[in-house]
């Protein structure tokens, strides 16, 4: 039996994938690369863009096809926009199994009582097709309470739920005891683990008894809230090496005026003065964001700021996004919507410039001695690797072992990647 898993949207949403996999492989079912082949189809949506949901119904179209060929094909629609999907189809009798993004807890009764039904039984011989475990993704934090304007996620995610520290702790001696190299801590904003919990704890306090009992592990985190961001976090990271010196902040935009009316809760001379403290902290951090184009209201001087943003931090990487209505938000019914032309226009120059922007901050790595984690290979014994400050680098070497620690000087940059030598003091 085959299973055939498509996951549109961000990392919670692949956790979540992870779950029903899970679930399938207990079942005795292997992963299959092509759905034709599939006995078992899941598309996990996602609702954050029109194009993701357009994404998802495309392949709901195909799983329909196969199902008339095959009728015993089983086909589930969960994840953040399986609502909306199953009010825009207007056939969706092919569909077996229908789950939200709400109630994750549950995921595993209901998904088990499906494979039940359709006479499929758990088997104690399961077989993973993993062989390596490298990242463990591990949500702290359910929900989201920011309700940002253009945002739909509080919606069809719910309020914030933290996940009690035992849970986590014991999820982390699972993840160790399987070899893991690393963890990703995940959550909307992951600021805000802890309030809802009695006795309540910080996000810098749970990472602080993560790094600290396990050392061997490298921990990650996204996503950090501008708003939210405590200076305490720095200070647990200068304490815990294992922590990646990397800052996924999501600016969104670069004008007061915007950022106010997307309710974001910083100006952008607050969001300057955040990267300047986490650069004097670590002065060579990996900066990443998310910016929006075309919101609402955005003129040519309000986009030009955003331009001036990207040019002032000087970002590694960006995740830029046309500004897309979504239904029930406040941003859907603002004035002065921006026509898609111009939103594409901006989005290119946005674009252009991150281009040259990560192009020289790359050259500052060159002569740089690091030590580096491998993560990967290609097919040509070109090793990747990271570094403690999360930049991905290639490295020749017939020898490397993948979750090995190496240490490399970089040498130079060869089409936008890094290049490393193997390195020894
Ligand atoms: N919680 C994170 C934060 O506060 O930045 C991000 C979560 S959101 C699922 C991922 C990204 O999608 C956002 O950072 C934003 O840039 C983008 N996004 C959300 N709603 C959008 C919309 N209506 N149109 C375009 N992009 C959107
Ligand atoms: Fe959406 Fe804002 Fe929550 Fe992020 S913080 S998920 S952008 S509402
Ligand atoms: Fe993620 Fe998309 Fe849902 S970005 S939280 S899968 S709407």
């Amino acid at each position: 039996m085959l299973f055939f898993l498509y996951t549109i949207g961000c990392q919670m949403n692949e956790y979540d994938t992870d779950v029903y996999r899970h679930f399938l492989y207990q079942y005795g079912f292997q992963s299959t690369e092509d759905p034709y082949m599939a006995d078992f189809i899941m598309v996990n949506t996602c609702a954050v863009r029109d194009k993701s949901i357009k994404k998802a119904v495309s392949f709901l179209g195909i799983a329909a096809k196969i199902k008339k060929e095959k009728p015993s094909l089983i086909v589930a629609l969960t994840g953040c926009a399986s609502t909306l999907i199953l009010e825009e189809l207007k056939n969706s009798s092919y569909i077996d199994f229908v789950w939200g993004a709400l109630n994750q807890t549950e995921i595993p009764n209901k998904f088990s009582a499906l494979l039940a039904k359709k006479g499929f039984q758990k088997t104690d011989k399961v077989q993973t097709q993993h062989s390596v475990h490298f990242t463990k993704e591990l949500p702290i934090i359910f929900g989201c309470d920011s309700f940002c304007t253009y945002c739909i996620v509080p919606y069809l995610r719910g309020h914030e739920k933290s996940l009690p520290k035992d849970y986590l702790l014991s999820e982390l001696d699972k993840a160790a005891l399987a070899g893991y190299k690393e963890v990703l801590l995940l959550g909307q904003n992951v600021n805000h683990y802890g309030s809802d919990l009695d006795p309540s704890l910080t996000f810098a306090g749970l990472l602080q008894i993560m790094a600290g009992t396990y050392p061997a592990i490298r921990f990650d985190f996204l996503t950090s809230h501008p708003k939210d961001f405590d200076i305490q976090i720095l200070r647990v990271m200068q304490n815990n090496p294992n922590i990646y010196r990397h800052f996924h902040l999501p600016a969104q935009h670069g004008d007061n005026e915007i950022l106010q009316k997307m309710n974001r809760g910083y100006t952008k001379e607050e969001y300057f003065e955040l990267i300047t403290t986490i650069r004097s902290f670590f002065p060579m951090a990996t900066l990443s964001t998310d910016l929006i184009v075309g919101f609402p209201g955005e003129t040519d001087t309000a986009f030009g700021h955003t331009l001036d943003l990207i040019e002032t931090v000087q970002f590694d990487m960006i995740f830029a996004a046309q500004y897309s209505k979504r239904p029930g938000t406040p941003a859907e019914a603002f004035p002065d919507q921006i026509p898609e032309t111009t939103k594409r226009e901006r989005i290119n120059t946005l674009l252009e410039a991150q281009k040259r922007i990560s192009k020289i901050n790359n050259r500052r790595w060159i002569g740089r001695r690091c030590k580096l984690i491998i993560t990967g290979k290609d097919q040509e014994h070109h090793f990747f690797g990271k570094t403690e400050e999360e930049k991905t680098v290639s490295i020749v070497s017939d020898s490397l072992v993948i979750g090995s620690e190496v240490s490399a000087l970089i040498t130079k940059i060869d089409n936008g990647s890094l290049i490393a030598e193997a390195w020894s003091l």
